[in-house]
């Protein structure tokens, strides 16, 4: 079955970039790049040319959500399999091509409205990924792609559906806690590339709750964490570790609204024959409090 392999790339509309330096660079580490293109700001923190797009905007939102596939046959399958279920997927122009820096890409919607992309081949960069603050280590991406998204959505379970049978995705586990029911899928052995919630906790319908991205070294989250408290960088979640993924990790509020999930540890499921599917009944086994 047609199935996507890995979160490839994000891009966001945002009124003030400046506001975003201080989580990105001071924090994060990530490197801006010098030959961005007249109006927006892409932003690389591994081997590919870019991962995050910021264009210059009126509004805060989410412009593009980009997912890859890892041949051309599976990107040709992947439109075929995706026109089939009436989802009206359209191939990108040369620009867009251009603006992702990728090979080849569709676009087609998702639930609620979500912008959606697919692409195979993106271009990587010979030059080393340059951190914008002292790190130990790099980002764990690869094979498991960028990190994971929570999207809240209108008709949860009507949403799982579409990330099963459209884009493939199988089910991890699911956590119920206060108000959210939260499912969570895998398209490579990062346990979740994509959780599905019902709208709570003050995200809509069709809005981004929370993007992650992992370190590969504990001490790096760590550090970070002690220049979120120097820099009074404001936080939704402290410190903390999930019950399913096992993820150490603590959540920052973007300029957006949404939060910034920065972590260390999360689990792989590499036999799904084996996994277990469980419920859970709190996503946190310590920390993770909540900043009102
Ligand atoms: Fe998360």
């Amino acid at each position: 079955m047609a199935a996507v392999t890995k979160l490839a790339y994000m891009g966001f509309n945002v009124v003030n970039f400046e506001d975003w330096h201080t989580i990105l660079f001071d924090i994060l580490g990530l490197e801006q790049r010098a030959d961005s293109p007249q109006g927006r700001t892409q932003i690389r923190y591994d081997e590919y040319h870019h991962r995050f797009t910021f264009i210059d905007s009126d509004q805060d939102s989410v412009a593009f959500v980009g997912w890859e596939v890892d041949s051309i046959d599976q990107f040709n399958e992947m439109y075929a399999h995706l026109a089939d279920q009436g989802i009206g997927v359209e191939l990108a122009s040369d620009a867009e091509k251009q603006d992702r820096m990728v090979l080849e890409l569709m676009k087609f919607k998702g639930p609620d409205n979500v912008p959606y992309e697919i692409c195979f081949s993106p271009f990587h960069d010979n030059q080393p990924y340059t951190p914008s603050c002292p790190r130990f280590g790099g980002f764990n991406t690869g094979d498991l792609g960028l990190g994971h998204i929570l999207y809240c959505h209108e008709d949860p379970k009507e949403a799982v559906e579409f990330y099963r049978n459209a884009l493939g995705m199988k089910i991890s586990d699911y956590i119920h806690w206060d108000e959210a029911k939260a499912t969570f899928m895998h398209c490579n052995p990062r346990h979740h590339s994509i959780a599905v919630c019902n709208p709570c906790f003050g995200t809509g319908a069709g809005e981004l709750n929370h993007f992650m991205l992992q370190a590969d070294d504990i001490d790096d989250v760590g550090r970070a964490y002690d220049r979120v408290e120097q820099l009074n960088v404001p936080l939704i979640l402290t410190l903390g570790k999930h019950t399913n993924d096992k993820m150490t990790s603590f959540y920052m509020i973007t300029p957006a609204g949404f939060a910034i999930e920065y972590g260390y540890g999360g689990e792989e499921i590499h036999d799904y024959d084996n996994w277990d599917i469980e419920l859970y009944n709190a996503p946190k086994i310590w920390g993770h409090n909540l900043v009102e």
